[in-house]
């Protein structure tokens, strides 16, 4: 019986943290999405999310001057779009941007990750 009592403690504990996730604060929560969002983190590319960030370079051959030109893919800085830009970021699929990737989160997800990204110093 005291062991039922014991089970049925820790699953209602579980259970209510579950429920209300401010045992951690929407910052952190927003942190931990910007690092592991269930696919590559956007600190792979993005850096801290303040400044833009060189993710390669390349040479291109330029037919016309008949020279390689230097090119860079650059993943820019995110910390001042506005939640439109954001979003509409967060929900393109592979077809809109040859670089980042697709990302499937909720909504409760995304309000975290911007309210992070909005509060990166
Ligand atoms: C593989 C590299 C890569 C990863 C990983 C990545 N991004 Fe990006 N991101 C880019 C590049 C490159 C751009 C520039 C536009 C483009 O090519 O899509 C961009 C653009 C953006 C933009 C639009 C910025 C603007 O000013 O229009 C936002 C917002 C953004 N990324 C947020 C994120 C978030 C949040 C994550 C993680 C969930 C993430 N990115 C993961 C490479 C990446």
């Amino acid at each position: 019986m005291k062991f039922i009592s014991f089970v049925l403690v820790i699953t209602s504990f579980i259970f209510a943290n579950s429920l209300d996730n401010s045992f951690i604060t929407r910052f952190e929560y927003g942190a931990m999405l910007y690092e592991n969002p269930r696919g590559v983190g956007c600190i792979k590319c993005h850096g801290k999310g303040n400044k833009p960030v060189i993710i390669a370079k390349y040479k291109e051959f330029d037919k016309k001057t008949k020279k390689l030109v230097e090119k860079k893919i650059v993943a820019p800085a995110i910390n001042n779009v506005s939640f439109e830009v954001f979003l509409d970021k967060l929900r393109s699929d592979k077809t809109e941007s040859k670089v980042m990737p697709t990302y499937f989160m909720t909504n409760e997800e995304l309000k975290s990750l911007y309210y992070y990204i909005k509060n990166i110093k």
